[in-house]
């Protein structure tokens, strides 16, 4: 409680910036930013296959002003963000797959428009802090688990490369003195305003559909993986967290969630929240998502509890259950 009065007070009247802030995470936290008092300001274009969708911030769109630009075109829109005080970097694409089908596209969407940004953040708003979303997918296959910052770094997507380079990107700057720059690297994350319809959002957005239409959930292989899946709310504590804390030692922290669980459990769980007629099968990789799949995955979240003082506090089987709540109540206003 304590730590929410102070978060608060800090984050009151500041101009905040939220790339990416009409998609899934990006809204969550748009929406949390203006619950603590702050100015927000997206930058989000909807880009086709994304999850974006103006419907996610509800009647709170008209608080926040919307600049509907690809983050690329930044110059144009450079006289407004040399006034921001905080940037939250999430303009992204999220498809693994879509990345390997496409490649060209994704090195657009993730790595250029990305430098193009930093491009023109740096020359008007030198040193700002901004928080990266990284992924966990840039450590490609764990060599143990859980997996730590200083796991070696070995994508198995062009999705995982071209992240990458953006956070590194984010991380020269700020050794140049030019940003003042916090990456998270985020494990699955689940939650209300996850897109159901967008493609290649991950397994969570298929269970999670499955189950509110009342359909069999198939899981890939035999159900063994592990997955560390976090409800969007710690997400989005974890990036005020990084916003606030003055000159954090380490820049690169995982995000993850507070268990370990098989893709079979995640699913069982999501069909039990769900109801009595959702089944669970298992069926064989298909060959595509074979080629890049990571095996399991665990963060180890040391860092940053220890560092931000951030815990995730949601456990999967609650937070499922009220995400499906949530799309009960939402779907059709969407
Ligand atoms: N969802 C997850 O499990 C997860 C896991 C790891 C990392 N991430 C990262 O978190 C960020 C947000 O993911 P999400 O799940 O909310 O995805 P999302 O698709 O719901 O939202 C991403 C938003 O970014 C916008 N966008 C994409 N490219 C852009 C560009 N060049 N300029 C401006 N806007 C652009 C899209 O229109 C979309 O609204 C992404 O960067 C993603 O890589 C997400």
């Amino acid at each position: 409680m304590g730590d929410l009065v102070l978060v608060n007070r800090s984050l009151t009247g500041r101009r905040v910036w939220v790339t990416g802030g009409l998609g899934f995470i990006g809204s969550n936290l748009a929406l949390r930013l203006l619950e603590l008092g702050a100015e927000v300001t997206i930058v989000d274009p909807c880009v086709e296959g994304c999850g974006g969708n103006p419907a996610n911030l509800g009647p709170h769109l008209a608080r926040c002003r919307i600049i509907s630009r690809d983050i690329a075109d930044a110059e144009d829109f450079a006289a407004e963000l040399a006034a921001a005080d905080v940037v939250f970097n999430l303009a992204g694409e999220i498809s693994h797959a879509r990345s390997q089908r496409e490649p060209m596209r994704d090195l657009e969407l993730n790595t250029i428009a990305q430098l193009r940004f930093l491009q023109v953040l740096t020359r008007v708003r030198p040193g700002v802090r901004i928080i990266y979303a990284g992924t966990r997918q840039v450590y490609g296959r764990a060599r143990s688990l859980p997996v730590n910052e200083d796991h070696p770094i070995r994508p198995t997507d062009f999705n995982g490369v071209h992240k990458r380079a953006a956070e590194n990107y984010h991380l020269m700057l700020t050794r140049m003195g030019l940003l003042d720059a916090v990456v998270l690297r985020l494990t699955n994350t689940y939650g209300p305003r996850l897109s159901l319809d967008a493609p290649g959002q991950g397994f969570l957005s298929v269970f999670l559909k499955r189950a509110l239409l009342g359909e069999r959930i198939e899981v890939f292989g035999d159900g063994s993986q592990l997955r560390d899946p976090v409800h969007v709310d710690d997400v989005t504590d974890a990036f005020i967290r990084a916003a606030l804390a003055e000159s954090p030692p380490e820049r690169v922290f995982n995000v993850g969630g507070p268990e370990a669980l098989s893709l079979k459990e995640i699913a069982r769980l999501t069909a039990l929240a769900a109801g009595p007629t959702v089944n669970i099968t298992c069926r064989q990789f298909p060959a595509d998502h074979l080629a890049f799949d990571i095996g399991s995955y665990q963060a180890d979240t040391t860092r940053i509890r220890t560092l931000l003082g951030w815990i995730p506090r949601i456990g999967f089987a609650a937070g499922i259950r009220a995400t499906l709540k949530w799309f009960e109540e939402h779907l059709a206003a969407r």
